[in-house]
């Protein structure tokens, strides 16, 4: 392993200060829906990311938690470049990188790398581990001492794999291993910043908590930064130092760790906690995390509600709700950072977390009679 990846001071729960690594604010994408005949034109639009601001700091765990389609795959996707940003500014090192082009971005390419979901798809079938390893390596001019193949055989070893199966294909490889192999590839370009998109979800819950301590040792022992995507609370409370919220593209909460955990104000981030059980990941056989439970489905993002995008499922909704966005901002009663975009917040005491657990037995009912929407 490189002197560079080795040095760096690991991190611990210390909040992170100074510089943000990557700043985004009012980020948005908006994919176009084409119709109409003779002639093709955008009659609307999917509000994939709608306005969202965040930081990351240098080597800090910043997660990013909400429900299936609220645009957390689009967010990571716009943070590593894969996407073309519909509005807003993405800084990178102090550096617009909103809309930098392909030769623009070769200089930082390497620094911000991206862990996919699916561990099956996202390895070429055909290429063996070494190549799969070693391609980006070549592509972004990265030249260890002592050779790429000596690099590629360390970071296996790093990600716990075998160095000898170094010519391997990734077929020869269980779900969880070629995971690992994802992390090799995107740790051989010494990355400031991992972008890691549910990145044990696809795999068994018995592998899952090894992957996360292996994300976790990585990002601690290299100093790494990691924008960590999941659907559920769990894995993120794990995981990261500070956490976003999100709902229909929207940041709907973010704050450190305790405050969110401890005091959350927003309804929603209330809600997907309820649905988090005491389970401990660090032993996979207790994680046996239930699905959220919230009345109602979730709106279009083609069409969402006014106002406060989440007032359909809400059980505090009032008139002004539909009227006036909830900004995203730091109510009274939050720790320093902690921001929550509602306009009848919740207390965030226990009394609070109590009346989840009495809404969750209650959709419970509900569903036993039928499904709720989730
Ligand atoms: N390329 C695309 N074209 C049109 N709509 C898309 C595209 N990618 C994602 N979406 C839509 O954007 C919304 C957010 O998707 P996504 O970011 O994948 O959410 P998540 O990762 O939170 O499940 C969803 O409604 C999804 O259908
Ligand atoms: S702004 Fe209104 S609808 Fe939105 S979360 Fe707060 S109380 Fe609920
Ligand atoms: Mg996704």
């Amino acid at each position: 392993m490189s002197e560079e990846l080795t040095l760096t001071k690991p991190q611990d729960d210390v909040p992170a200060s100074g510089e943000p690594l990557m700043k985004v604010e009012g980020l948005t994408k908006h994919f176009p829906i084409m119709g109409g005949f003779p002639f093709k034109r955008q009659v609307g639009a999917v509000q994939a990311v709608d306005g969202i601001d965040m930081s990351v700091m240098p080597g800090e765990s910043f997660g990013l938690v909400g429900e299936s389609g609220c645009g957390k795959s689009t967010t990571g996707r716009l943070l590593t470049r894969l996407l073309e940003p519909t509005r807003g500014k993405i800084s990178y090192r102090g550096r617009d990188i909103s809309h930098a082009s392909r030769k623009d971005m070769a200089a930082v390419r390497s620094e911000i790398q991206m862990i996919f979901q699916d561990p099956y798809s996202s390895l070429n079938p055909r290429q063996t581990v070494g190549s799969i390893i070693g391609n980006p390596m070549e592509v972004n001019g990265i030249n260890p001492p002592g050779g790429r193949e000596k690099r590629i055989r360390e970071m296996l070893e790093t990600v716990g794999l075998n160095p000898e199966h170094y010519n391997r294909f990734p077929h020869e490889f269980s779900g969880g291993q070629r995971q690992r192999i994802g992390v090799a590839r995107a740790l051989a370009l010494e990355p400031k910043l991992i972008v890691a998109d549910e990145p044990v979800s696809a795999l068994d819950v018995s592998i899952q908590a090894q992957v996360v301590n292996l994300l976790q040792q990585v990002q601690r022992d290299m100093g790494i930064a990691f924008v960590f995507i999941a659907h559920d609370l769990a894995i993120v409370r794990h995981f990261s130092q500070r956490l976003a919220v999100m709902y229909l593209g929207k940041i709907v909460e973010v704050g450190d760790r305790e405050s969110i955990y401890q005091r959350p104000r927003h309804p929603y981030t209330h809600a997907l906690l309820s649905a988090v059980p005491e389970a401990r990941l660090d032993d996979g056989e207790e994680d046996q995390r239930e699905r959220i439970r919230l009345a109602g489905d979730v709106p279009s993002p083609i069409n969402p509600p006014s106002g406060c995008r989440f007032r359909t499922r809400c059980w505090k909704a009032q008139d002004k709700c539909a009227t006036e966005a909830p900004p995203l901002v730091q109510i009274t009663g939050n720790a320093a950072g902690h921001l929550t975009a509602c306009h009848f917040p919740e207390e965030g005491s226990t009394t609070a977390r109590e009346q989840d657990v009495v809404l969750d037995s209650a959709l419970r009912a509900m569903e036993s009679g039928g499904p709720a929407g989730d």
